[in-house]
């Protein structure tokens, strides 16, 4: 498995060490080439922290927020959120590969703090640093409240035992990051025909859908048509 799908988990503390001049160049490529590739239009924020001073808004989850990437588009663009998802999650497994702390937040910043087009919509950003390590006691609790991931057989019904290729996907589609750790994308293996689906009753539900698309292509190699309930093809 990609180790970054493996090593990633969402981090909320950080060094207070700022990104230099060239590793902000190198990720402005990296969001240019995504919105070139996807008609997005992401942004990198050097300083995005005001969106993380308010208290009641980001609830004292974050420490030392800085620079960010805010996942937006234009409203007009079809399967909008989704494609937020499946790019943003592309560009954050690479900010891993990397060695940068990321975390996908949606909900729990001060939108206001944001310059945002009037025809866009701003789905979440992803924050960009270096994590702080973890003290002995943040590391007992963070082993209590570990996150409890879904086995592959709640999030797939089948009508025969899964093959490997599908066994592959699926298991990193397990440790995709979800909003509020929902875990609700939802894939349907029937008459040897793979389709990934979710309920779409919460307003990131569908930036989900996209990110686990992402990681079982990336496992299982061929791609999924954008829509909720979509079909997938294989290539071999
Ligand atoms: C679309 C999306 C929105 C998210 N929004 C927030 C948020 O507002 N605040 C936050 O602290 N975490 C947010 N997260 C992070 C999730 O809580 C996290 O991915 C989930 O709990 C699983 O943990 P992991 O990423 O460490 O595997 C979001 C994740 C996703 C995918």
């Amino acid at each position: 498995m990609r180790a970054a799908i493996e090593k990633r988990t969402s981090k909320r503390s950080f060094t207070t060490q700022k990104l230099t001049a060239d590793q902000i160049s190198k990720i402005e490529n990296m969001v240019t080439q995504i919105n070139e590739k996807s008609g997005l239009t992401f942004e990198f924020i050097e300083d995005g922290s005001a969106g993380f001073t308010n208290f009641k808004k980001s609830y004292g989850f974050f420490k030392n927020v800085r620079s960010m990437i805010l996942t937006k588009g234009n409203i007009h663009l079809p399967h909008l959120k989704e494609k937020i998802g499946y790019y943003g999650e592309e560009i954050m497994l690479d900010l891993v590969d990397m060695g940068y702390g990321t975390c996908w937040v949606g909900g729990t910043l001060d939108r206001d703090a944001f310059m945002i087009n009037e025809d866009e919509d701003l789905a979440c950003v992803i924050l960009v640093g270096y994590a702080e390590s973890r003290s002995l006691k943040n590391k007992l609790t963070a082993s209590r409240t570990r996150i409890i991931r879904k086995p592959i057989s709640e999030r797939i019904i089948s009508d025969c035992e899964l093959p490997e290729w599908l066994e592959n996907g699926m298991q990193a589609v397990v440790l995709a990051p979800t909003a509020r750790n929902s875990q609700k994308v939802h894939f349907d293996y029937k008459d040897e025909v793979l389709t990934a689906s979710v309920a779409d009753d919460y307003i990131r539900d569908l930036v989900d859908l996209g990110i686990a698309k992402k990681h079982f292509e990336i496992e299982a190699g061929g791609h999924f048509e954008w829509g909720n309930g979509a079909k997938y093809f294989r290539v071999d």
